[in-house]
């Protein structure tokens, strides 16, 4: 249309246009020049430019013909000015939208020859790996599996007795006060829910559900309120064990724990059991590595105190110790009958540890320099 003085852009008084078959034949003319230049519209642009002529919101043609035709009509032709918009409109999408389907089916038929180069580097995209933690997580799992363990899990958001009623630390156990956490803010008279302080509360959930032989571990966050620094974090990963059954020993207890370290350590490491308390096993213990960073010293080579192991010479990995009879009475377990042990290992120490990773907080601070160093 755009060769010709274009009518659309006139209104019907001024086109002369009086009578209703003078409008019909005024779109047919119009119908016509469509059919026309559709013809031409071969390529995508050109495709593109046709369709923005006639159908584009602003200034397509149809536009005009219902700003300059339709809304000033005469009463007297308004009926038949609309008939006709709408026959002409479907007319020119039925045209378009066939034009556009054909261009595209064409363009796939004539294939990647045309314009796509095959032999051209792809978009490589960056392959991600587990994150430290998961690893260690992985690798822990694969050496109790081993010794035949089994992974069970538990939720993140506990309740008061399972977190430390059913572990035998009644409601005013100071040794609730180590382990100070989050509460959940819930309405008024509901049951409080608190963000687990450690993967013990798994311990109750699984002897509540099996009878012995009981051999499990479960991997976990856990959260406490513990201030930051180079060894604590306000989040961080346990795995708890379980072992319970008619005759199991606390020989049997420190032959896996020694098992365990040297299969994720190697056989040179320096350790040591040290006497502890946990409500939840009798008799308890810590168990500690020499600390990597000072050399168990406990002074760093400036000789001032070790910031890792706060001048010990040890740091702690993990607590332990045989069940406390007490628990088995939360389980209906009988504790004539059973004996096994448990632990809890703090896995973001383990990773320190072994990668001789200085900070915690590093584990935490999703720097990429950091994790690809663990691909
Ligand atoms: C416990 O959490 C006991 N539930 C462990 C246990 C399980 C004892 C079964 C007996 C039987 P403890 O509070 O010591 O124990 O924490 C266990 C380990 O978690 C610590 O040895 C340490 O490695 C790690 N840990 C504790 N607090 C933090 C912290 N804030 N940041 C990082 N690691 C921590």
């Amino acid at each position: 249309m755009s060769n010709l003085v274009n009518p659309t852009e006139k209104t019907l008084d001024e086109l002369g246009v009086t009578q209703p078959d003078q409008v019909s034949a005024l779109f047919a003319s119009v119908r016509a020049r469509f059919d026309q230049d559709s013809a031409s519209a071969k390529t995508d642009s050109s495709s593109k430019e046709f369709r923005d002529a006639w159908l584009g919101r602003k200034s397509g043609i149809l536009t005009g013909v219902a700003d300059n035709w339709l809304k000033p009509a005469k009463p007297e032709l308004k009926r038949v000015v609309g008939q006709e918009l709408n026959s002409l409109k479907a007319h020119v999408q039925e045209i378009i939208a066939r034009l556009e389907a054909e261009l595209s089916s064409a363009a796939e038929e004539s294939g990647p020859g045309l314009g796509v180069d095959l032999s051209l580097p792809g978009a490589m995209r960056p392959v991600g790996s587990h994150h430290l933690i998961r690893q260690v997580f992985q690798e822990i799992e694969d050496i109790f599996a081993s010794i035949g363990f089994s992974v069970v899990e538990g939720p993140e958001i506990e309740s008061p007795y399972y977190n430390f009623e059913a572990l035998n630390i009644p409601e005013h156990h100071p040794v609730r006060d180590d382990m100070d956490t989050f509460y959940i803010d819930l309405p008024a008279g509901a049951s409080p829910l608190l963000l687990r302080t450690h993967t013990s509360p798994v311990q109750i959930r699984t002897m509540e559900k099996r009878q012995p032989p009981v051999r499990v571990i479960v991997p976990g966050k856990v959260y406490r309120r513990d201030n930051p620094d180079a060894t604590h974090s306000y989040m961080f990963h346990q795995i708890e064990g379980l072992a319970v059954d008619t005759d199991i020993t606390f020989c049997d207890f420190t032959g896996t724990i020694e098992y365990f370290i040297k299969q994720f350590f190697g056989p040179g490491v320096k350790t040591r059991f040290r006497p502890s308390y946990f409500p939840f096993t009798e008799p308890s213990v810590e168990f500690d590595m020499s600390c990597i960073f000072c050399g168990g010293s406990g002074a760093n080579s400036s000789g001032s105190t070790c910031s890792k192991c706060k001048g010990a010479g040890w740091i702690e990995l993990f607590g332990a110790g045989m069940v406390d009879p007490a628990v088995y009475g939360f389980v209906n377990y009988d504790p004539r009958k059973v004996s096994g042990f448990a632990f809890g290992i703090g896995i973001d120490r383990l990773a320190m540890m072994k990668y001789e990773i200085d900070d915690i907080q590093v584990l935490f601070q999703n720097d990429v320099r950091f994790l690809r160093q663990f691909p």
